[in-house]
């Protein structure tokens, strides 16, 4: 018998963002006790399959998306799931109490959520600290980075440099997320202009770090579903002219299309403003990285993300054009098998 939808319609009776924490606290807490850990490893983890991309071997496909794992606190219990990667993050520089609440709602009759969290988080210091000094050989650590509510969008480049300098001696590999719906302004950083003036400065800075962490970062780019070609044209070309290491598609959609129009009538929460992410999603981003794939050729190493619920939809990822993946609302309404269940069906 599958205990998870037991579980999970009873957990789905409370505040999705409560349950959320109870959820990741537990996770933490079970990753921070060794035979605990281990029995976890033990029970949902499949024997390595090794993948390299941009420079790293990640012992699979699949990773965790950004936005569950905000402040650092759980990715090892996190990573005895089976992923093989963690996206820590968004972090802000400075830390900030997001959007009011509620700000996170469950879609069941579409398997979705709409988020409107705004980056909320304990701040970059407070992440460094979770991350110790020593990175794993064996768990991959993406950073993803976001600039705070209260900098203006003309000194966004300041907090990402900032942040650069905290994450990159910490983190296998850095996101910068220039897509999230919720921070106002954010996705104008995807414009040609503003993009290009990010993108220089995080090389520069790049460059100069070098040395002194004895390897070269790589960098991706996190970007909406929401560009049309000529927007994602202008993307492209600016993270490939400034050398970054590849693009992490996509983030949640402001679009609500992929909503059937029996859903819409269901529920009023599909009128709630914020990102929506899950099934939903998935043609939307797949259709992005298939775009991605032909415009960037094979040069370009891409994320795929966004409504992967199956491993029909992992597989179709991989066959549009993504070298790696990963899931977010899949965790919460297939549990924590999901990850094993995808991995095995590829
Ligand atoms: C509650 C929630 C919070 C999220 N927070 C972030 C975030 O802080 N940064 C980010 O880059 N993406 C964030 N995302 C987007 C996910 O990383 C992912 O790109 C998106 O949900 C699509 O994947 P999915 O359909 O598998 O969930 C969040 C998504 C959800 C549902």
């Amino acid at each position: 018998m599958r205990v998870y939808p037991l579980v999970r319609d009873l957990l789905f009776h409370f505040d999705a963002e409560l349950v959320h924490h109870l959820t990741l606290s537990t996770i933490g807490l079970a990753g921070k006790i060794s035979p605990v850990a281990g029995i976890l490893r033990l029970f949902f983890t499949l024997p390595p399959q090794p993948v390299e991309c941009f420079g790293l071997t990640f012992p699979n496909r699949l990773g965790l998306a950004a936005g569950y794992d905000k402040d650092g606190t759980a990715y090892r219990g996190l990573a005895c799931l089976g992923f093989g990667h963690i996206e820590v993050g968004t972090v802000t520089l400075r830390p900030q109490p997001g959007n009011p609440k509620p700000r996170l709602f469950r879609l069941p009759e579409a398997q979705a959520l709409i988020n409107r969290m705004g980056f909320p988080g304990k701040g970059a210091k407070f992440v460094a600290s979770q991350l110790g000094k020593s990175r794993s050989p064996e768990l991959i650590i993406g950073v993803n980075l976001g600039k705070n509510k209260d900098t203006p969008l003309e000194r966004a480049v300041e907090d990402y440099l900032a942040l650069f300098d905290i994450f990159a001696p910490l983190s296998d590999y850095l996101a910068i997320n220039v897509s999230s719906p919720n921070t106002i302004g954010l996705r104008q950083l995807q414009a040609r202009q503003a993009l290009e003036k990010l993108l220089r400065s995080l090389k520069v800075q790049r460059q100069q770090s070098h040395q002194k962490l004895g390897r070269r970062i790589p960098i991706l780019v996190k970007i909406a579903p929401d560009l049309d070609d000529r927007e994602l044209d202008d993307v492209l070309d600016v993270v490939e002219g400034q050398e970054m290491d590849g693009v992490i598609a996509t983030n949640t959609t402001i679009q609500r299309h992929g909503l059937v129009p029996d859903v819409l009538k269901m529920t009023s929460v599909a009128t709630e403003s914020g990102g929506l992410s899950g099934l939903p999603l998935f043609s939307l981003s797949l259709s992005m990285v298939r775009k991605i794939r032909q415009r960037g050729g094979n040069r370009l190493p891409i994320i795929g993300v966004g409504g992967i619920m199956s491993a029909d939809h992992a597989k179709a990822m991989l066959g549009a054009g993504a070298d790696l993946l990963q899931i977010y609302t899949a965790l919460v309404y297939g549990g924590p098998t999901m990850v094993k269940q995808l991995l095995r069906g590829l």
